[in-house]
């Protein structure tokens, strides 16, 4: 396994490839389970498989943790190699916004994203989108994949990144990986690494109120705005602060009506300082 610091270094060694087909990870590194198995997804698709590490400063908010996000490179490179990931990009953040003065991203050029970035967690985290998507295009440019992986417990990121794929014209497949779990049903993430042990169990709720939000649609409820309202209630009453429980139409993420037959529930909620997300796609067979 390659591991490459620049973008001299790795345009070099793509260009020796000849017509090597290339699947693309990106990732923000603290790797888990759920990462190696986008690894392994990617490696099903192409000859050889890149994975960018790279906390990307312009996703994060003012308030948010950009500063103490885990920085685990060496830890991370052992995963990926036993995984069998074919080459490691973990640029600096100057050879990702060379224009950076340490200080201000401000004169950066920035992709903005169509409206279904703006609600769910684009409303809680005003430019996280747009961040996303910068970063992801400007990874795409450098890396030229061929297919590229995306988790779906990020499922409105997946969605935001579709969309950049298909109206900027990239030309690259993109693959969803489904969400790893813990056995609770946790859904893995880097965040989960700031939960308490106690929280940790804790945090199966979220999961556990959109199971019954699946089976309240599965058994015919359609009244959506109470049932997440029910759900948003439990979810205060166990200790959660909620930001958002959802029922929308998968993929395009608007409400659903009396006719939609494929749901995703979207939630989001902190678990004392942990923010955490998790999702549940829902679809019944029409007659
Ligand atoms: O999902 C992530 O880890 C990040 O949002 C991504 C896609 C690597 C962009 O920084």
């Amino acid at each position: 396994m390659q591991l490459f610091h620049t973008l001299r270094e790795l345009r070099t060694f793509l260009a020796s490839l000849g017509h090597q087909r290339v699947g693309f990870v990106p990732t923000m590194g603290n790797l888990h389970a759920g990462h190696c198995q986008l690894v392994t997804l990617a490696k099903q698709h192409a000859d050889l498989v890149v994975v960018s590490i790279f906390v990307n400063p312009l996703q994060f908010g003012a308030s948010e943790d950009f500063g103490s996000y885990p920085r685990t490179l060496a830890s991370d490179c052992d995963k990926l190699q036993a995984v069998g990931a074919d080459v490691v990009f973990a640029p600096a953040v100057e050879e990702m916004y060379p224009d950076f003065d340490g200080q201000s991203l401000h004169q950066q050029m920035v992709i903005q994203p169509p409206p279904l970035a703006d609600d769910l967690c684009g409303a809680s985290r005003p430019g996280h989108f747009a961040g996303v998507a910068t970063v992801v295009a400007k990874l795409f440019h450098m890396v030229q994949p061929q297919v590229a992986v995306f988790g779906k417990k990020d499922y409105q990121q997946l969605m935001v990144i579709r969309a950049l794929v298909r109206q900027l014209n990239f030309g690259i497949d993109i693959i969803a990986g489904e969400t790893a779990r813990e056995p609770s049903g946790l859904a893995m993430s880097s965040r989960n690494g700031y939960l308490s042990d106690a929280e940790k169990i804790q945090a199966a709720q979220l999961q556990q109120q959109l199971q019954a939000l699946k089976q309240a649609l599965l058994s015919g409820r359609r009244d959506y705005v109470a049932l997440c309202d029910e759900s948003r209630l439990a979810l205060k009453q166990q200790g959660w602060q909620v930001d958002y429980v959802e029922i929308r139409r998968q993929q395009v993420l608007t409400l659903p009506d009396d006719q939609t037959r494929d749901w995703v529930i979207l939630a989001a909620a902190k678990l004392g300082n942990t923010r955490l997300i998790d999702n549940c796609e829902v679809n019944v067979c029409s007659d």
